[in-house]
């Protein structure tokens, strides 16, 4: 039987080696989780593209841009139709997005890169975040979508503004031709069940929950923010659509991951 000093000793080295591990080592490592993804209607031409999914940058004061840079390379060697970025660049002041949205000029999608902001972008400086990443030729879709022609098919992509923005869903789905299979990016997870009741998206892709960034059993729901709580990470079949919530790139609050290592995700579509 362990005695008192040796437990406590021993706890302590666990907890100090708990400490170094989410500290230094999990928000620096970087996972690619492939999912693949069936789609009714979608066209032969469309059957295999690749949208590579990366969100909460949340570049400084916890997370610095090479290791940012490291999650770019690794989007970039997924050989990508489609790059999305699904919001939180900015994390404590918006000038930060000057630094970071150059850095996306290097991605190399057939189809070019597109953006949807987060609660942090919407909170710090919307204007500023936007302007930056159109700067560095990223498409900001604010309650809009655009269509994509690949061969004689299309694939809507279309954009809703953070809850904590303005968010007009409505506005975002409206219009474009019938039929075509539309992925949504909204970067809070749990609007999922407004999304499902228009029954025009086939995928929603979204992060803002971090996988919950710090998954201690005790803690597990307190970990997750708000709007992130009942889709906060991987994939759901909600109605008629597939939801993804990656696990993000960067930390917020405390500098620190357990459970829950950054993600680029690969998000393959195929012919139902
Ligand atoms: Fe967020």
């Amino acid at each position: 039987m362990l005695s008192r000093r040796t437990f406590l000793g021993t706890s302590a080295l666990a907890c100090l080696g708990g400490g170094v591990y989410g500290f230094g080592v999990e928000p620096l490592s970087l996972a690619v989780e492939s999912v693949t993804v069936p789609v009714r209607g979608l066209d032969e031409a469309l059957d295999g593209f690749k949208i590579v999914a990366l969100s909460d940058f949340h570049l400084y004061p916890f997370t610095e841009l090479p290791f940012i840079q490291r999650a770019i390379d690794t989007a970039r060697g997924l050989n990508p139709d489609l790059v999305v970025l699904v919001g939180d660049f900015v994390d404590a002041t918006a000038e930060a997005i000057l630094e970071l949205a150059p850095a996306f000029s290097s991605l190399n999608a057939r189809q070019g890169v597109m953006a949807v902001l987060g609660n942090h972008d919407v909170g710090k400086g919307p204007a500023l975040v936007t302007r930056a990443l159109k700067g560095a030729g990223v498409e900001v879709l604010v309650n809009r979508a655009v269509e994509i022609g690949v061969g004689q098919a299309y694939l809507r992509v279309a954009g809703v503004d953070s809850l904590q923005g303005r968010q007009d869903l409505g506005s975002a789905l409206r219009g474009g031709k019938d039929g075509v299979p539309t992925v949504l990016l909204a970067h809070e997870p749990d609007i999922a069940d407004l999304v499902a009741q228009h029954g025009r998206v086939d995928l929603q892709i979204s992060g803002h929950s971090h996988g919950g960034q710090v998954r201690l059993p005790v803690f597990e729901s307190l970990s997750l923010p708000r709007w992130g709580r009942k889709y906060a990470f991987g994939r759901y079949q909600v109605g008629d659509m597939v939801v993804y919530t990656g696990r993000g790139i960067g930390t917020t609050g405390v500098p620190i991951r357990i459970g829950s290592v950054p993600e680029v995700s690969e998000i393959r579509l195929v012919r139902a």
